[in-house]
C-alpha cells in the first residue's frame, strides 16, 4: 500500500502523525517560514501565549522564581523644619526725647517708645500708648448700620448689628454708633485739637496719639442711644449701657477703658468706648474677670516707678 502513495504524500502523512503524537500547538509555519496563528489575531495570541506561560510556570516543577526584593527606599535626609524666625520688633521712637513725661498718672505718648504691632489685622490686637499700628495700615471697611455714617471692619460691623438688635429685642433700647473708624489724619487732628482745647494733661488722659488709637483699626466704637447721639461719660451707667456691659461679650465686645484701670490701660475711664475683639477673647475675659486687654496679654502699662 505504501508503494501506491507518492513520496511527498507519505512525508505529509508522517508529519501530521508526528505532530499529533508530540502535541504541538496549532501554530504552523507557512511556506514562508514565518509563524502565524490560525484564526486568531496577533494580540489575542500574545495574551493567550502570556496566560499560557503563567499557567505553565505555576504548574511546572521548576522552582517559582522568588520575587526580587523590592528595594527599600533609601532614606532621604529628613527635612528638619527650619524654625520660624522670631520677627524682630520695630519701634517708633519718642518724638520728644529726654524720658517719659507723666501727667497725673497718664504718660505723654510722644515721650515713650512704641512697638509697631506685626499683626494689625488680628481682631484682638493690642494697641495703646506702647503698641502702635503701622502708619500705612488701613483695614477693610464697610458702613455700619445704626450709625452716623460710620465705618467699621466687616467683622465688627456685623457684630455691632447683632448687638444692636439683641439690645432692642431684650430691653427696647436703640443703640447708636457715634464714632467708628478714624483715619490716621483724623486722629492726628483730634489729638492736636485736644491739646489746644483741653490742655496736654487732659489730652494724655483721654485722647490717643495717631497710631496708638483703636479707632484707625476699625474695631473701636463710641456709642450711646439714638435719641442722645452724643459721647457721654455716664453711658455705661444708663439702662442701655448696663445692658451692653453685661451682654457685650456674647457678641465680641469689651468695655475698653473701665473705671480705675487707667494705670493699666493708659487712659482714664471712657463710658462710651467699646472695642470689638471677637467672641472668643471677649468671653475668655468675661469668664475670668479680666477687665482690660492689657491684662489679658499680660502687658499692663509701664508705670513710672518701673521704667
Ligand atoms: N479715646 C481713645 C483713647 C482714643 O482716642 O482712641
Ligand atoms: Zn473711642
Amino acid at each position: 500500500m505504501f508503494k501506491a502513495i507518492s513520496r511527498s504524500k507519505r512525508i505529509g502523512i508522517l508529519t501530521v502523525v508526528l505532530s499529533m503524537l508530540m502535541g504541538v500547538s496549532c501554530t504552523v509555519k507557512d511556506s514562508t517560514g514565518i509563524a502565524s496563528s490560525s484564526g486568531t489575531s496577533s494580540s489575542a495570541a500574545t495574551q493567550a501565549s502570556t496566560s499560557s506561560e503563567a499557567t505553565t510556570a505555576a504548574s511546572s516543577s521548576e522552582p517559582t522564581p522568588s520575587p526580587s526584593p523590592t528595594p527599600s527606599p533609601s532614606p532621604s535626609p529628613t527635612d528638619t523644619p527650619s524654625p520660624t524666625p522670631t520677627p524682630v520688633p520695630e519701634y517708633i521712637e519718642p518724638i520728644i526725647t529726654g524720658g517719659a513725661v507723666w501727667y497725673d498718672g497718664y504718660v505723654d505718648p510722644r515721650t515713650v517708645r512704641a512697638e509697631i504691632v506685626s499683626d494689625p489685622n488680628n481682631i484682638a490686637v493690642l494697641v495703646n500708648k506702647y503698641y502702635a499700628q503701622p502708619q500705612s495700615y488701613v483695614p477693610e471697611l464697610i458702613y455700619a448700620k445704626y450709625s452716623a455714617n460710620q465705618q467699621l471692619r466687616p467683622e465688627a460691623a456685623d457684630a455691632w448689628e447683632q448687638l444692636h438688635d439683641a439690645c432692642m429685642a431684650e430691653i427696647g433700647e436703640d443703640l447708636y454708633l457715634i464714632s467708628g473708624y478714624r483715619s490716621w489724619e483724623t486722629q492726628t487732628y483730634s489729638f492736636n485739637n485736644a491739646i489746644t482745647r483741653r490742655g496736654l494733661d487732659k489730652t494724655c488722659c483721654k485722647n490717643a496719639y495717631p497710631g496708638r488709637s483703636e479707632h484707625p483699626l476699625g474695631l473701636a466704637l463710641d456709642i450711646n442711644i439714638k435719641s442722645d447721639p452724643e459721647i457721654r461719660d455716664n453711658f455705661v451707667y444708663t439702662k442701655a449701657g448696663q445692658w451692653v456691659l453685661e451682654n457685650g461679650y456674647k457678641y465680641g465686645f469689651i468695655w475698653r477703658y473701665p473705671k480705675d484701670c487707667g494705670y493699666i490701660t493708659g487712659y482714664g475711664v471712657e463710658g462710651w468706648h467699646f472695642r470689638y475683639v471677637g467672641i472668643d477673647v471677649a468671653t475668655e475675659m468675661h469668664d475670668n474677670n479680666i477687665m482690660t486687654l492689657e491684662e489679658y496679654y499680660g502687658k499692663p502699662q509701664v508705670l513710672p516707678h518701673n521704667e
